[in-house]
């Protein structure tokens, strides 16, 4: 039977019912679950696609769509655009993001189109809100850190989009706890607003930021998350363990940095031990990978990536598997992959 639902929670397919968390100590409140577009728009999927993929995340709760200046040199967020564009929903109801850093040259890339400097964030801003065909971004995160961009520049220039209109928060993706930090003290100094947010990759793979990095942030500044690749680029779903799937990401060209990355053998083992604990639970790996991201209380938002329709509605159980990760559940996980982060004895 159903459970009576909250104001904050959103019902759509049988037993899926999104919850909504508070990114760090800001007011904003996004879905537990979001979408993003990396690898999969423009070089795997095409409009009608992504109409039909952002459609269902829409109606199942979902509020919130990632995206980046670089995912496929600028073409993602105009699909984004393109989308949003034709399905009008009311703009007050969701939130986008963009990132900068990389640019979306590609090779060529000048000096100026990369990196942190005023000059890029604010051309940045200006070509992600023609892209996206908006009027202000959400989020805007600066996708990596600049060690050639003094930081007071970066805090000032985000500033000056809020006071603008042009982002209402801005945070940072991939940065060291001490940069986060760095960001913050300046911030304080000059009476300015500091990164709310923070866009790590984590998973069963990938904890320590998350984990252990980060948590005296969490605790005396309230960061928000909204992290990455919570399948581990799909290899938690199991899907490599007999090799690589046609049409899979890791077969796809350009990708093989990724491939030599992933496909271990000590990982692959772990990853077809993960599934078969997941499958032999009547969970699907997926879910059970994307609801343990969930448990973590400092997680505020799982982007989730699919290139698939099938894919999407199997990551959305991960609403229903969650309340199935008991301690015992989360114990076995823990003897399956042992990638628990170290922490000091005392
Ligand atoms: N800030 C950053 O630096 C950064 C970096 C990376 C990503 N991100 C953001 O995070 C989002 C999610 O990252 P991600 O795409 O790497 O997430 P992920 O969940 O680790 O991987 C998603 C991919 O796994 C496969 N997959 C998904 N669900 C599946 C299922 N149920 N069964 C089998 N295969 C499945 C699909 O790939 P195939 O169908 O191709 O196999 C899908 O595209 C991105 O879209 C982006 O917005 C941010």
């Amino acid at each position: 039977m159903r459970r009576a639902a909250p104001a904050h929670v959103f019902y759509n397919l049988k037993n899926i019912i999104m919850e909504y968390r508070r990114l760090g100590k800001s007011g904003l409140q996004l879905s537990v679950l979001s979408f993003g577009s990396w690898v999969t728009f423009h070089k795997q999927i095409g409009d009608s696609s992504a109409d039909e993929l952002m459609g269902i995340a829409y109606d199942n709760g979902i509020n919130f769509f990632d995206n980046a200046e670089v995912y496929s040199l600028g073409e993602s967020e105009k699909m984004m655009g393109r989308v949003l564009k034709k399905k009008n929903w009311d703009r007050t109801s969701y939130t986008v993001s963009s990132k900068a850093f990389f640019g979306w040259r590609g090779k060529a890339n000048k000096p100026n189109q990369t990196g942190l400097s005023r000059k890029h964030l604010t051309e940045a801003c200006h070509e992600a809100l023609q892209r996206l065909q908006v009027d202000y971004l959400d989020l805007f995160f600066c996708h990596r850190p600049d060690k050639n961009t003094p930081i007071a520049e970066v805090v000032w220039t985000m500033n000056t989009l809020i006071q603008q209109g042009k982002i209402l928060y801005w945070g940072t993706s991939e940065w060291s706890g001490v940069e986060i930090m760095e960001a913050h003290r300046v911030a304080d100094q000059q009476h300015l607003i500091g990164p709310t947010m923070e866009q790590p990759q984590y998973n069963l793979l990938e904890r320590n930021k998350m984990e252990n990095e980060y948590l005296e942030i969490f605790k005396n500044i309230g960061l928000g998350t909204t992290i990455w690749s919570p399948l581990a680029s799909g290899l938690l779903t199991g899907k490599y363990s007999d090799g690589i799937p046609e049409g899979s990401r890791l077969a796809i060209a350009g990708f093989e940095w990724l491939k030599d990355r992933m496909l271990q053998e000590e990982i692959l083992k772990k990853a077809k031990k993960f599934a078969d604990f997941a499958q032999k639970l009547g969970i699907s790996p997926a879910a059970m990978a994307i609801a343990w991201c969930l448990k973590n209380p400092h997680v505020s938002t799982v982007i989730l990536g699919a290139s698939k329709k099938e894919q999407l509605e199997d990551n959305l159980k991960a609403l229903e598997a969650l309340p199935r990760l008991t301690n015992e559940v989360m114990e076995k996980i823990e003897k399956i992959m042992q990638t628990r982060p170290k922490l000091p004895e005392y």
